[in-house]
C-alpha cells in the first residue's frame, strides 16, 4: 500500500528536509512523488541542468527507505523558455494567449515545448534510470488540467494532420462533417480551422473530432514521455495521474498506455453527497484497468483553496474517504501535498504536514491513517461486478454539443444513475460500450445519444445471451459522426426492440447540475420558463409511478411489450416504458430520464428482475449513506452519515482479528471484515 504524497522539497531550505524525512517516517509515508513542479531548478537554462540538489534529496529518501515516484517535472515550463519560445503559449478560442505565470503555459502540439520535454525527460532519465529509490515514474501532471483544449495555429496545424490521417481524402471529411449544409465544403485541409470562436453555432462534427484530436494530442505527449523513459531502460511501472471522469481526456484510449492508473480526487467535504461522487469515480479509475491496482495519487488532507468556500473535512472523513478508494480498487492513498506551501496560491490547500505542524488534528490523523493502512493485509484486486454502467467520453462530447432539443448535463445524469445503485449497495463496475459485457447481469446504458454500430451490435448481442439491458432517453441517435441515420431515430436499435421513435418532446428543464456534483441537484423542477411547456412526465410502470424529466419521447410500439405508460401531459396513453425479449434475454427502453426518486425505484426493478444480489446479505436495512464495499472477501463498510448504524455482518474484523456478528459505526468510522466462509 503506497502512502505519501507530492514532495515538493525546492519549495524549502534544504536544513528542512531531514525534518521531513523523520515526519514522513513517523506518519508511514512509503512513497513520495518528487519533481513535478521543479523544471525550473532541474534546468535553469537551456542546456543546463543541475540535479546535484535532487541527487541529494533522492539519496535522503532512499537511505529512509522511502520509494519515489519519479515526476517527469514537464507538466509547467519555466519563465526562460516561455520568454524564449513565446510561440509555445496556449491559446483560447478567441485567441488570446494564455501568459505564463501560473502553471501549464504550453501548447501540447507546440514543437519547442515538445523538444524542450523531450529533452529534459531524456537528461532526467538519463541519470536516474537505475537509481533505487525509483518506485514508479509520473509523466507530467493532470495533463490538460487547465487548458481543455488550445485553439493555437500549433493546434490547427496538428489537427490537419490528424484530420488528414483520419480521413485520408478531403471529400470524406465533407461527407462526415455534412460541410454542405451552410457553404462549409472544404477544398484542401489546409483550410480547416479549430472551433475557434465564429458567429454561430460549429459544425458538430468537427467539433467531436477536434475534441478526439485533442484528447489525442495530450495523451501523445503522455506516451513521448513514456517512450523516452522505457527506451531508457527503466523497468519500473508508468503512470499519469487522471482527474476522475475529466472531459477533455478520453481515459478509455489512454487506460492501455499506462501500466496503473493513478487519480486526483477532492470531494467537497461541504456536500454531504460528495462520497457518492467519490464512489463513481473510484469505480471508474478501477474499471479502466480491472486486473489492475490503482493508486489515489492526489487528495486533500483537509481544507483545498480552490472552491469559492474551502471547507476543512470533518474529523474522520479523510480516513473515511481513503478507505473508500482502497475497497474500490486503490492500492496507494497519496496526497497533495507533503508539506503545506508557504507562497503560492496553494498555501490555503492543508498538507499531510499543515502550516500549524504536527500539534494539529489533521497531522494526528494523517499518522493514524498511515498506521491503520500500513496494518490491512495484502488485498486482491477487486472482482467483476454483476452490474455495469455504461459511461463513453466519445458520447459525452457529443451530447455536449449546442442544438439540441434539450440541454441534458451527461455526467451528471450518469451519477443520479450511479446513485440509484449506489444507495441500494449494488456493486457496480463502469464499462465501455463495446466492451466485452457478457459476464454482468444487468447493463444499463443511459443516454448513449452517440451510438456506434459496434456499440449497437455488442448491447444487443449481450441482451440476446441472455443479459438484462436497460436503455433510457436520448439513446441511438447519430453515428460516431454525429450524424442521424436513415431510417429516423432509434435507428440501429429501434428495429430491435421493435419501436420507433417520432419526436423527442423536450420538457421545460429542471435546473442543471453542474458537472461533478451530486445529481441529487438535479432534483425537483422548477418551472423556468413563462410558456407552455411541461416540466416533468408522470409514467404509470410496473414500480409504480415514475416522474421523468428532460424528454418525454413519442414511441411507437411495433414488436414490444408496453409496461408503462405516460399518465400527464401530450404523452398521455403513449407508451414510455417498453420491454422486448432477445435470445434468451431482455432490452428494455424508457422514453424519458426519471428523476431521483424514480431511477432508484427503476433501477431496484431492474435489479430483481435481472437476479442482481446487493453486497451483503441485508443491504437493503443498511442506510443508504453508508457505504458497502466488497474487495474479493473483504468486505469495507464505511459511514458517511451522521448517525451511528449497526450493520449486520459475520466475519472477521482485520485491524482487531476478532469475529464480529455485527458492526457499529459512528460517523465517518469504517470497519473493514473478512467475510471469507469458514
Ligand atoms: C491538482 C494538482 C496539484 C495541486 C492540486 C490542488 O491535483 O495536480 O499540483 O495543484 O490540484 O488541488
Amino acid at each position: 500500500m503506497h502512502y505519501g504524497g507530492d514532495y515538493n522539497p525546492e519549495q524549502w531550505p534544504e536544513h528542512v528536509w531531514p525534518e521531513d524525512i523523520r515526519l514522513m517516517k513517523e506518519a508511514g509515508v512509503t512513497t513520495v512523488t518528487l519533481g513535478v513542479f521543479a523544471w525550473a531548478r532541474i534546468q535553469p537554462a537551456e542546456g543546463v541542468f543541475e540535479w546535484e540538489w535532487l541527487d541529494r534529496i533522492l539519496g535522503l529518501l532512499h537511505a529512509a527507505g522511502i520509494g519515489v515516484d519519479m515526476a517527469t517535472a514537464t507538466a509547467s515550463p519555466p519563465p526562460w523558455a516561455t520568454s524564449a519560445y513565446p510561440d509555445m503559449l496556449p491559446r483560447t478560442a478567441d485567441g488570446a494567449i494564455l501568459w505564463p505565470g501560473s502553471r501549464q503555459a504550453y501548447a501540447p502540439t507546440s514543437p519547442e515545448y515538445r523538444r524542450l520535454a523531450r529533452e529534459l525527460v531524456t537528461a532526467l532519465v538519463d541519470r536516474y534510470v537505475d537509481h533505487p529509490a525509483i518506485v514508479m515514474w509520473h509523466v507530467n501532471n493532470e495533463l490538460g488540467c487547465h487548458v481543455h483544449a488550445d485553439y493555437s495555429d500549433h493546434a490547427a496545424r496538428a489537427f490537419r494532420v490528424w484530420l488528414q490521417a483520419k480521413y485520408g481524402h478531403i471529400d470524406e471529411l465533407n461527407t462526415a462533417w455534412g460541410t454542405d449544409f451552410w457553404s462549409q465544403r472544404y477544398t484542401t485541409f489546409d483550410q480547416i480551422v479549430p472551433p475557434r470562436s465564429m458567429p454561430y453555432s460549429p459544425n458538430s462534427s468537427g467539433v467531436l473530432d477536434f475534441k478526439r484530436f485533442t484528447s489525442d494530442a495530450l495523451l501523445d505527449l503522455y506516451k513521448t514521455e513514456r517512450d523516452i523513459i522505457r527506451a531508457a531502460g527503466a523497468t519500473q511501472p508508468i503512470t499519469t495521474n487522471f482527474m476522475g471522469a475529466f472531459p477533455a481526456a478520453d481515459y478509455w484510449s489512454w487506460a492501455p498506455e499506462l501500466d496503473f492508473i493513478s487519480d486526483d480526487n477532492y470531494p467537497d467535504p461541504n456536500d454531504p453527497e460528495s462520497f457518492r461522487g467519490a464512489a463513481f469515480t473510484r469505480d471508474l479509475m478501477r474499471s479502466l484497468k480491472p486486473d489492475v491496482p490503482w493508486i489515489l495519487m492526489e487528495q486533500a488532507s483537509s481544507a483545498i483553496n480552490w472552491r469559492p468556500t474551502n471547507a476543512p473535512k470533518a474529523p474522520g472523513q479523510l480516513a473515511a474517504l481513503s478507505a473508500q478508494a482502497v475497497g474500490r480498487g486503490a492500492d496507494g492513498v497519496m496526497f497533495f501535498q507533503w508539506r503545506q506551501s508557504r507562497r503560492g496560491s496553494e498555501k490555503f490547500l492543508t498538507g499531510m504536514l499543515p502550516h500549524s505542524g504536527t500539534r494539529t488534528r489533521v497531522w494526528r490523523e494523517v499518522v493514524e491513517l498511515g498506521r491503520t493502512l500500513g496494518e490491512l493485509p495484502k488485498l486482491e484486486p477487486s472482482k467483476r461486478a454483476n452490474v455495469a454502467l455504461v459511461f463513453d467520453w466519445q458520447n459525452w462530447w457529443a451530447i455536449s454539443n449546442r442544438d439540441h432539443p434539450v440541454e441534458l448535463d451527461y455526467l451528471a445524469l450518469v451519477q443520479r444513475w450511479y446513485d440509484a445503485l449506489h444507495r441500494q449497495h449494488i456493486q457496480i463496475d463502469i464499462v465501455h460500450p463495446e466492451h466485452d459485457l457478457s459476464a454482468y447481469q444487468l447493463v444499463i446504458a443511459p443516454h448513449l445519444y452517440l451510438l456506434t454500430d459496434a456499440a449497437a451490435t455488442n448491447l444487443v448481442e449481450y441482451a440476446e445471451q441472455g443479459g438484462h439491458l436497460l436503455l433510457s432517453a436520448f439513446t441511438d441517435v447519430v453515428d460516431e459522426t454525429d450524424g442521424f441515420r436513415e431510417h429516423g431515430y432509434l435507428a440501429t436499435l429501434g428495429p430491435t426492440l421493435g419501436i420507433w421513435l417520432e419526436e423527442y418532446g423536450a420538457l421545460v428543464p429542471p435546473p442543471q447540475a453542474s458537472a461533478g456534483t451530486s445529481a441529487g441537484d438535479t432534483a425537483g423542477t422548477l418551472r423556468t420558463s413563462g410558456g407552455p411547456g411541461e416540466d416533468s412526465a408522470a409514467v404509470a410502470a410496473p414500480w409504480g409511478e415514475l416522474r421523468g424529466e428532460y424528454l418525454a419521447e413519442v414511441i411507437h410500439v411495433t414488436d414490444a411489450d408496453i409496461l408503462g405508460t405516460f399518465t400527464s401531459g401530450r404523452n398521455q396513453g403513449l407508451p414510455a416504458f417498453i420491454t422486448k425479449s432477445l435470445g434468451t434475454g431482455q432490452a428494455h427502453y424508457l422514453a424519458t430520464i426519471p428523476d431521483d426518486a424514480g431511477m432508484t425505484a427503476l433501477t431496484a426493478w431492474a435489479v430483481a428482475t435481472a437476479g442482481v444480489e446487493a453486497t451483503i446479505p441485508g443491504a437493503a436495512q443498511v442506510p443508504d449513506t453508508v457505504e458497502v464495499i466488497a474487495r474479493g472477501e473483504i468486505v469495507f463498510l464505511i459511514n458517511h452519515g451522521a448517525a451511528a448504524t449497526t450493520i449486520p455482518i459475520e466475519g472477521v474484523d482485520v485491524t482487531a482479528d476478532q469475529p464480529v456478528s455485527q458492526v457499529t459505526l459512528e460517523q465517518f468510522e469504517w470497519r473493514v471484515i473478512d467475510v471469507t466462509p469458514a
